[in-house]
């Protein structure tokens, strides 16, 4: 299964999903990576040597210009699955509708429950004694689509958003490899959005 990850900030589920492509017998293969700006998390697909591309999103006039460009960039490489990985960006529903449903999301809360780019800190405000994180099929919501695998994560008294996200992140990593692994061995049915 070849695979496209887009980011738009450290890169550290990626940098996972890498790592857990590093290994023989892992059945996906990142071959692209791409940012709606110059990521932090670039530096991962370096290192790795992965080829990856930049879509800079104050470059283009609106979103469905630069959903275009990024669509042509996409295109190039053919993913048979496209990972958003802490892109802070919402497709153009062109974008969605061509690639669905091999599109999926990660999201560090417990969906339906904390939607948007807020997920942690809207957690943190409300008070709740658990959170946790989601991967998804993006549609043409805001991380509306079916549910892939998702998993509880407490919150502590005394956390800061911060505290509360690096809580987040291995489990939301873990889920991560895990669903491309299904979808992979096709153990994981990606079912297309409603
Ligand atoms: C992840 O928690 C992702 O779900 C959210 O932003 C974070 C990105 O982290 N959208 P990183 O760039 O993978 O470190």
């Amino acid at each position: 299964l070849t695979v496209a990850v887009l980011i738009s900030g450290t890169g550290s589920n990626l940098r996972a999903l890498l790592e857990a492509a590093r290994h023989p017998d892992f059945p996906a293969r990142i071959i692209v990576v791409g940012a709606d700006r110059e990521a932090d998390g670039l530096a991962h697909a370096e290192e790795f040597g992965i080829p990856s591309f930049t879509v800079p999103w104050h470059e283009h006039e609106s979103r469905e210009a630069w959903g275009e460009e990024l669509a042509r960039q996409l295109d190039v490489w053919k993913p048979d699955l496209i990972v958003l990985s802490g892109l802070m960006r919402l497709l153009p529903p062109t974008l969605v509708a061509r690639y669905s449903p091999r599109l999926i999301n990660t999201h560090p809360a417990y969906l339906p429950e904390f939607p948007g780019a807020h997920g942690v800190r809207d957690a943190l405000a409300a008070g709740v004694s658990e959170t946790g994180a989601s991967v998804i099929v993006v549609d043409d919501g805001v991380d509306t689509g079916p549910i892939l695998a998702q998993e509880r994560v407490p919150v502590l008294a005394d956390d800061t958003e911060h505290s509360l996200h690096e809580r987040i992140k291995p489990v939301e990593r873990r889920l991560l490899i895990d669903v491309v692994r299904g979808i992979a061995t096709g153990d994981l049915a990606l079912t297309p959005s409603s």
